[in-house]
């Protein structure tokens, strides 16, 4: 297993991991295992990889196992749900200091391949996308919706994030996770 930052050449792969876990294209029983609703146009994942560096992959082979997105608050500010969160940022606490677009970047979403699941790859893209991430912030934010308790697990027992706030948006509700990106297991 390769745990390796993506370049463009990496769109195919990444980009079919993510429609696959797409809530749009699953079934009820599927969504049991953690759903993704942010989408991506080829657009805009070039420039993730291009000016924010903020692609993470595990790759068995030549196979996408795994990834995990990240990036400013500047760049996912054109999603609605990533505009509320930028207004909560500053009514919003974490380790006693204010959250703020300087101080704090946006981690997500992440998915792992059914058949690599809860086998360590997970721990392994997310400690190398906060590492990745720590030169340009000290703070990581992310957000799951309580529907998802899969990713909450994940998130809380494993990537050892803490519950910063919980909040409402377009009729779901939501736990806003952070931790600082100098925290390792
Ligand atoms: C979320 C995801 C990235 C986590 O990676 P993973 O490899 O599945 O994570 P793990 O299996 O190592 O850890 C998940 C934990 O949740 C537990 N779990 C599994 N299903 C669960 C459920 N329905 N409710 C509560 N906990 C659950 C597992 O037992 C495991 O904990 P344990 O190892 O302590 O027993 C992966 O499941 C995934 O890609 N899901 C689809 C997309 C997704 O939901 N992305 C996140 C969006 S915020």
């Amino acid at each position: 297993m390769v745990i390796t930052q993506a370049t463009v050449k990496d769109m195919e792969g990444v980009m079919a991991l993510l429609k696959a876990n797409h809530v749009s294209n699953m079934t009820e029983e599927e969504k049991k295992n953690g759903f993704v609703t942010t989408n991506l146009s080829e657009e805009q994942f070039v420039r993730l990889v291009e000016e924010e560096d903020g692609v993470t992959i595990a790759k068995d082979g030549d196979k996408i196992v795994a990834f995990a997105l990240a990036a400013s608050w500047d760049y996912w500010k054109e999603w609605p749900l990533f505009q509320y969160m930028i207004e909560l940022l500053p009514q919003t606490e974490y380790n006693g200091e204010k959250l703020s677009v300087e101080n704090s970047y946006q981690y997500g979403p992440v998915c792992v391949d059914k058949d690599y699941r809860n086998t360590g790859v997970f721990e392994q893209v997310f400690f190398a996308s906060l590492s990745n991430m720590e030169k340009r912030f000290p703070y990581m934010i992310t957000f799951v919706n309580k529907v998802n308790p899969r990713s909450y697990a994940a998130h809380t027992r494993k990537a050892l994030l803490d519950e910063v706030v919980d909040f409402s948006w377009n009729t779901n509700n939501y736990w806003m996770l952070g931790c600082k990106t100098s925290n390792r297991p």
